[in-house]
């Protein structure tokens, strides 16, 4: 395959707005403010693409306060982002990204999960398919068990060595042949396109895990899928690169308008706190965690602040009395805090 004419152009707009989302990101003091939001973004729609009915404020709900409607769906959806951080650590040590690596991150992505049919950690030594409720009617078998050691070999010598493509592309067209192999009983498609993620690391395309392309996948969920078949079926590298490079630029593009919307957001906020007559030091850096914690209680914020209860307790009300904070739970006690209008701008969702 050659990236030229079309596909050139393609490469050439999503490289671009990789770069744009690239500086956005650095558009605030810490790297971790549009981390946040925009890993879990990632890690819920990425697990909503075969099915997690979890979202993005189950989950900021659940790592405020260990409670949750969906607990398994929320559960796969951290288990997503441990395993992120698990592979991006592992890259910083220099391990490659390889058969190794991908277990790893299968062994956090599937732990605790579902009864535990899917081997967590283990490559496959049974057939599988996609589609269908046998091999003979599904819409794509995957090769056999005995060949999927060597196959993943092929992808991680590949994945290490010199190739004249450009890395982005090579990205897209690792993560078309990891579904290929499907070397698990479940989670291929979230841990392949981990895989994009981790080369974009590894190759300097995005120093951050900021780009959420599940996102723009899901949107064209049937041309995914379709796109994929295309490569198995008859070779169509093309397309299936033409239709990962839209999805790049079309993520990158929402993401930057995103991370300008959150910060505005956030800005005016932040202002709406300040000139609150009553307001104090601690309400100040509350308003400075939300991006990070957009959910929170009473004894997490004097944590994080390293604050007494009722300290904490009074930078809350005066955040909420400015309408940043809104209480959830409905409850006398044990209350919950949500950075409304942020989760809402974040997901999209009403
Ligand atoms: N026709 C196809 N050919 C190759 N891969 C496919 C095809 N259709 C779907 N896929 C991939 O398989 C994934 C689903 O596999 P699965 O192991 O259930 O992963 P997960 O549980 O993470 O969603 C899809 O997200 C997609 O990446
Ligand atoms: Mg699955």
């Amino acid at each position: 395959m050659v990236v030229e004419g079309a596909l050139a152009g393609l490469h050439g707009e999503a490289l671009a707005a990789l770069g744009r989302l690239a500086v956005a990101g650095r558009m605030v003091p810490s790297t971790g403010w549009f981390l946040y939001g925009f890993v879990r973004k990632e890690a819920v729609i990425s697990s909503q693409i075969e099915g997690t009915q979890a979202t993005l404020r189950d989950v900021a709900v659940f790592e405020a306060t260990e409670r949750a409607e969906h607990p398994e769906d929320v559960e796969e959806v951290c288990n997503y982002v441990r395993a992120l951080q698990h592979a991006r650590a592992r890259l910083r040590e220099g391990e490659p990204i390889g058969t190794r690596l991908l277990c790893e991150a299968h062994e956090l992505l599937m732990r605790g999960v579902r009864g535990g049919e899917s081997e967590p950690g283990t490559v496959r030594t049974e057939q599988n398919w996609i589609g269908g409720s046998t091999p003979a009617t599904a819409r794509f078998v995957p090769p056999p068990p005995e060949e999927v050691p060597g196959a993943l070999a092929a992808l991680e010598a590949w994945i290490g060595a010199d190739d004249p493509l450009p890395a982005l592309v090579r990205a897209g067209a690792a993560h078309a042949q990891f579904e290929t192999i499907h070397p698990f009983l479940d989670g291929n498609g979230r841990i392949g396109r981990l895989l994009i993620t981790l080369l974009l690391e590894r190759w300097g395309l995005l120093g951050e895990p900021l780009l959420y392309l599940s996102y723009a996948f899901r949107q064209r969920q049937p041309e995914y899928y379709a796109r994929l078949s295309g490569v198995r079926a008859h070779g169509d590298w093309e397309r299936w690169v033409a239709f990962y490079l839209e999805c790049v630029r079309r993520a990158a593009d929402d993401g930057v308008g995103l991370a300008a919307a959150l910060f505005e957001l956030h800005s005016a906020d932040r202002r709406r706190v300040l000139v609150d007559p009553a307001s104090t030091v601690s309400a100040a850096r509350l308003v400075d965690l939300l991006p990070q914690h957009p959910v929170v209680t009473v004894p997490m914020v004097a944590e994080l602040l390293g604050v007494t209860a009722p300290t904490a307790r009074k930078a809350i009300e005066i955040a909420e009395g400015a309408g940043v904070l809104r209480e959830t739970s409905g409850r006398e006690r044990d209350r919950v805090y949500s950075y409304h209008a942020y989760l809402r701008a974040l997901t999209g969702e009403g």
